[in-house]
């Protein structure tokens, strides 16, 4: 079988698997929101039952390719043996209602994120979102999606750039990064990384600033923020009761994001007057603290340092 040619190692493996048990007296039907190279999906997949559903979402064609093969031989002999139906599906997880309704589902027990980037986007120099090796500036997961950095940088206001500069990476030299970049597209468009980077470079010391700045950029073109939002609010509406959510983040703001729309529906409301719950919790949390990973974890992977997991389960309905 014809074997990738890049890598992604799963953080929080374990953790993540055991935050839910499969059920064995009923159809399980398990959604991956970000199947990457499928590193999570193939331990998992090997746990299902007969006839149970899987499903694995990627906004990047390549990455979702990539995992069918990922998913090891055994696994697809497995997959066989119990009847399992699997559906991998090129699409944002903000689609994910849609997408689901398409293959008649409206119920699912268990559905994940593992967010951010799979490692292949920074390790091979033709995703373009790594600031190493001349690429064009694209960044991009979905190539059919119409907003690329190389729009970004050439047409958006100050007060755009120093919106997505500020607010999604707090870089403190947006100003003159920004400042830089305005006078650079008056004489020429600002085509490639390396047209970038020489911006940056000229603008602030502070070897972080390339760094946040791509990131900021990455953030706008794919909504990423945005998507999550109403990806979380749909996936809760489509869990079943007593089943469950789990979301890897690995950066504060995206954290935050995660937690205030899981506070939305752990929260109740409380009548003035008598002090009494009006409303139910949608969600609860099963451990009181995310999920961290642990020292040895951190030594062999360290690119999971500052990845966090929640686990909610879902006790009420939404009326
Ligand atoms: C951290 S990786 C997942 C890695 C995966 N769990 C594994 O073990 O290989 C995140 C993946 O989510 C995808 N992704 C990011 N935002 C997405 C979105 N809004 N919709 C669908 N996929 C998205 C990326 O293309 C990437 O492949």
């Amino acid at each position: 079988m014809e074997k990738p040619k890049f890598w992604h190692i799963p953080v929080l493996l374990n953790e993540l698997v055991d935050s839910i048990e499969i059920a064995w007296n009923r159809q399980n039907i398990v959604v991956d929101c970000t199947l990457g190279l499928g590193g999570h999906a193939s331990k998992i997949i090997g746990k299902l039952n007969k006839w149970d559903i899987f499903v694995g979402f990627d906004a990047d064609e390549d990455n979702l390719k990539n995992a069918s093969l990922n998913i090891g031989k055994n696994i697809w002999e497995y997959i066989k043996e119990k009847n399992l139906k699997i559906y991998l599906i090129n699409s944002n997880f903000r689609n994910l209602k849609s997408e689901l309704n398409k293959i008649w589902i409206d119920k699912v027990s268990w559905i994940y994120y593992d967010l951010w980037v799979s490692s292949v986007h920074f390790d091979d120099e033709n995703k373009w979102f790594s600031f190493r090796g001349e690429g064009i500036l694209d960044m991009r997961f979905d190539r059919k999606s119409w907003l690329t950095a190389k729009d970004i940088v050439n047409s958006y206001s100050e007060n755009d750039l120093y919106r997505i500069f500020r607010e999604y990476w707090e870089e403190k030299k947006s100003k003159f990064i920004i400042d830089n970049i305005l006078k650079s597209r008056i004489e020429k468009e600002i085509k490639t990384t390396k047209d970038l980077l020489e911006i940056i470079e000229s603008s602030s010391f502070d070897p972080k600033s390339k760094l946040r700045v791509f990131q900021a950029l990455r953030i706008e073109v794919n909504d990423e923020f945005g998507a999550l939002k109403e990806s979380l609010q749909d996936a809760v509406k489509l869990l079943d009761v007593g089943w469950i959510i789990s979301v890897i983040s690995f950066h504060s703001l995206e954290d935050r994001i995660v937690k205030k729309t899981f506070n939305e529906f752990i929260k109740t409301e409380i009548n003035q007057i008598t002090g009494m719950n009006m409303t139910q919790p949608i969600l609860e949390k099963v451990h009181k603290k995310p999920l961290i990973p642990k020292q040895n974890e951190l030594d062999s992977n360290p690119r999971s340092r500052s990845s966090k997991l929640r686990v909610l389960k879902k006790i009420n309905n939404i009326i």
